[in-house]
């Protein structure tokens, strides 16, 4: 059995193919390289929490490394051990055992493992759970037959709320979602909602009634969610694989390491942006610049004024869906602040930096086939700034927002009109990134976020065009 030792993160969700084995993430040193049957050693995993699942999918097309080795903690990795795939985390060495009735055998000795490979000596009960995972575009069949199973032997004891879906629960067809397709997410949510989980359907739990306070132990997974439970609402999480989500609901408890342990949650790099840094395109693209120069970083950002809870929420999905960031710093804004640790690393930000990403991440100058917005899910506000701008024009390709159900029941009741007067629609439960979008016929995607521009592209298969709303607002609709 041979070893491959990567020498830089792995994306679990669109960076390995799972028919083959291969590392297809673009600019992984180790690109090319097959992880069937293999030990693979890594540093860690960047990216979506649901890249857990791929450990099942692995498993299921006979491509699963016969042994992880991990050389710092990571919950999404660790999930492997749910597939029945070993892992060993380097110098972790302690061996807590959870003592709590009716929790499945399986689910108890994972989370025992998970201890002891990340180091933590006791387990902390959580507040709620968020779940990622929920698409059966990126979970598939194998993801599927894991939550059924585990809804014939588990219920949750803690509130959990769910992450967006593969489609508009009600709204499917108009989306041009396969009918196979959707009798198949139905079961992925309804064996959830049997466990006893909140459809919110959503990554902003927070704006669906799943709000940590300051200091809160809680169990998320969605990197983007976790990145503002940490940073903007001070809870305290780790960034959790769709897998272990479902396992610390059925329990009620994590194990305490990382993230939920204060020393840990110190910025380690100083961001000074000089850069004018405003609006969500912005935001996101700084944070995805970011967490692709230092992807386990704990930030520090100076210099970028006073932002939003929306701005916020923008920069914490970019560093997420290019690194691991899960906890960033906005002195005088986020709740912590905290001092940087000594020997912190610094990094100035300029207008030209910002620039290249939005460059990179557009992969093409075609005319797009669709424009979607709102991943993350917009919130009220985002959706009243579309509608207001989108006033006397009107669309020249189908033109799609997405946000949750929570969202959209706060909406005054001109908005939605306004929004179809404008050619717009307004889907729920879902988002462009989770969505089968390439079998409903689209090829190129325009889009003002810089995560989903990049998972468009990676788990997507589709071109992409990234540019901020106004620009995608003056460049794809008309006037009236
Ligand atoms: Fe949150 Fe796309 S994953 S809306």
């Amino acid at each position: 059995m041979t070893e491959l030792r990567l020498t830089a993160p792995l994306s679990w969700l669109d960076g390995v193919d799972p028919r083959t084995g291969r590392i297809t993430q673009p600019d992984h040193p180790q690109r090319g390289e097959s992880i069937a049957g293999r030990i693979l050693r890594l540093p860690g995993s960047v990216g979506s929490t649901v890249g857990a699942y791929t450990f099942f999918k692995l498993r299921r097309m006979g491509t699963a490394p016969s042994a992880i080795v991990l050389e710092r903690p990571d919950s999404i990795t660790v999930s492997a051990e749910m597939a029945g795939i070993p892992v060993k985390v380097l110098g972790a060495q302690t061996n807590p055992e959870l003592d709590l009735e009716g929790v499945p055998d399986r689910v108890r000795r994972f989370l025992e493992r998970e201890a002891s490979a990340s180091g933590a000596e006791e387990f902390a009960r959580v507040r709620s759970v968020h779940i990622s995972g929920i698409s059966y575009w990126t979970i598939g069949e194998a993801g599927l037959d894991f939550l059924e199973g585990m809804a014939r032997e588990a219920s949750f004891r803690v509130p959990a709320t769910l992450n967006p879906a593969g489609m508009d629960l009600s709204r499917w067809a108009d989306m041009g979602v396969p009918e196979g397709f959707a009798e198949r997410q139905l079961r992925i949510v309804e064996a959830l909602v049997r466990m006893g989980a909140i459809p919110t359907l959503t990554c902003t739990p927070y704006l669906a009634g799943n709000l940590p306070r300051f200091g809160e132990h809680v169990c998320w997974g969605e990197s983007s969610a976790v990145a503002f439970a940490n940073s903007v609402l001070g809870a305290r999480t780790n960034r959790e694989g769709g897998v272990k989500a479902v396992a610390a609901a059925v329990a009620g408890v994590t194990p305490l390491y990382g993230l939920h342990l204060r020393e840990n949650r110190s910025p380690d790099l100083e961001v000074e942006a000089t850069a004018r840094v405003s609006g969500r395109t912005r935001f996101s693209e700084l944070g995805y610049l970011v967490g692709s120069l230092s992807p386990s970083a704990v930030p520090v950002y100076r210099g970028l004024g006073s932002p939003s809870a929306d701005e916020l929420k923008s920069l914490g999905a970019g560093g997420a869906a290019s690194g691991g960031i899960s906890i960033f710093h906005v002195p005088g804004v986020t709740p912590e602040s905290p001092r940087p640790r000594e020997g912190a690393d610094r990094v100035t930000v300029v207008d030209d930096d910002l620039d290249d990403v939005e460059e990179s991440l557009s992969t093409t100058g075609s005319e797009p086939d669709l424009v979607a917005i709102g991943c993350p899910h917009l919130s009220p506000l985002e959706i009243l700034e579309v509608a207001t701008l989108l006033e006397g024009r009107r669309a020249a390709v189908p033109f799609w927002l997405f946000t949750s159900r929570a969202a959209r029941a706060q909406l005054p009741n001109w908005v939605e009109p306004a929004l179809r007067r404008a050619g717009a629609d307004l889907f729920v439960d879902t988002c462009m990134v989770v969505a089968p979008l390439r079998e409903a016929g689209h090829r190129v995607v325009a889009t003002d976020s810089a995560k989903a521009a990049k998972y468009l592209r990676t788990l997507g298969g589709l071109e992409v065009v990234l540019a901020p709303l106004d620009r995608l607002i003056s460049e794809y609709t008309s006037p009236a």
